[in-house]
């Protein structure tokens, strides 16, 4: 059965700030899916990482589909009233125009999307991120699908061994969507230098180069290109396919010990080492660090099983501690040099205002 796997996510008010989502904005956002599920949608599951919301979704209308973004839109917006009249911080942050115009890209929430033949066993892993950007995938996704020091199908497997197909958008680029594809092994290093730059470009999609099939998926929005000012990060989601032609759950997630430095945390100013944290978990350290979170699951027929939650267990329990303590000695330095985004990352915040001021009390010595 050929279906689409669908998630569209978006912070439109937390608590105590930059926390969580209300009880009730979370209830509003799953009634709504609830009602408006029949004819539209095979299944659906709720999830919050900080103070975002996600609504995963299992479909047969495909990618981009309008009345699918439509329904998350007004999820999103009816849940906004809510956040609005409980005086939640930030309410709406994400939705950035007040008309729907058939898609949510553009808009502020973020979404990831892939449509495929559902495997007659059908794992796969669902990310979300809080306190950073679609960039902090950047290097797990790398470190999976090309380094056998992180996973060894990519020896193991015929159809790993054969490499996959990236493809890279430079998100800088407002006008439509710029994108590179390149494939592995050969582009391996191109691809790394890329990567590197974690705030222009991003991985939008990976395939297996043997089957042509999806097999990652991110979310590729940038808020502030939309919005023209900072107004949160674009907290983003991920989708692996795992198992079998694909990277397994193992392969997927054990880049995630490293504790990679990541753009976010406080004002999304900041480097911050993303935590892998269970579900539930809120930044909570300097509005940081950022997190992130795993969901397992299986699907028949487009309907999903409860998930597991990757990230917990005691090897995770002693990384976050390694990772807590990384973060606690970059936070020493507070301000300063490069525990905090350069200029190019807070040109859209109102730093710039201040510079500008302080840039005409400047004397050129004579
Ligand atoms: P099982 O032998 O438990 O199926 O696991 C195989 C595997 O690939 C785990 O990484
Ligand atoms: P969010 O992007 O999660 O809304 O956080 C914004 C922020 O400025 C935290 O300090
Ligand atoms: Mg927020
Ligand atoms: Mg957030």
């Amino acid at each position: 059965m050929k279906l689409t796997l669908s998630v569209i996510k978006a912070d439109i008010g937390s608590i105590g700030g930059h926390e969580k989502p209300s009880e009730k904005v979370l209830q509003t956002i799953t009634q709504h899916v609830k009602e408006n599920a029949p004819g539209l949608l095979l299944d659906y599951k709720i999830f919050w990482c900080g103070d975002d919301t996600a609504i995963l979704m299992t479909h047969t209308k495909g990618e981009d589909n309008s009345e699918i973004h439509k329904m998350a839109y007004d999820a999103f917006f009816k849940a906004t009233q809510v956040a609005k009249s409980q005086g939640l911080y930030g309410a709406g942050q994400d939705l950035l125009k007040d008309s729907f115009s058939g898609n949510v890209k553009g808009m502020g929430p973020g979404v990831a999307e892939m449509e495929f033949e559902e495997r007659p066993n059908e794992p796969f892993l669902f990310f979300q991120a809080d306190k950073t950007d679609p960039g902090c995938f950047n290097l797990p996704l790398y470190l999976t699908f090309t380094d056998p020091m992180f996973n060894p199908g990519l020896f193991i497997s015929p159809i790993l061994r054969k490499g996959f197909t990236f493809t890279i958008m430079d998100v800088s680029h407002t006008d439509g969507d710029k994108v590179i594809t390149l494939s592995t092994p050969e582009d391996l290093y191109s691809i790394a230098a890329l990567l590197r730059d974690h705030d222009k470009y991003i991985i939008e999609s990976i395939k297996v180069r043997e089957t042509g099939e999806i097999c990652a998926k991110v979310s590729t929005s940038r808020l502030h290109n939309i919005a023209g000012k900072y107004v949160g990060k674009d907290d983003p989601v991920c989708l692996v396919r795992v198992q079998k032609t694909f990277p397994d759950t193992g392969e997927v997630v054990s880049p995630y010990g490293i504790g990679h430095f990541v753009a976010g945390d406080n004002r999304g100013s900041h480097n911050t080492p993303l935590m892998p944290v269970k579900w539930g978990t809120m930044p909570n350290f300097f509005d940081g660090p950022a997190i992130v979170s795993a969901a397992g699951l299986c699907m028949h027929e487009g309907i999903m099983t409860e998930h597991v939650d990757i990230f917990e267990g005691p090897t995770w329990d002693r990384i976050r501690e390694k990772i807590a303590d990384k973060w606690v000695e970059m936070r020493k330095q507070g301000f300063f040099g490069c525990a905090m985004l350069g200029l190019g990352e807070l040109e859209y915040t109102e730093i710039m205002d201040h510079l500008e001021e302080l840039d005409k009390k400047f004397i050129v010595r004579k």
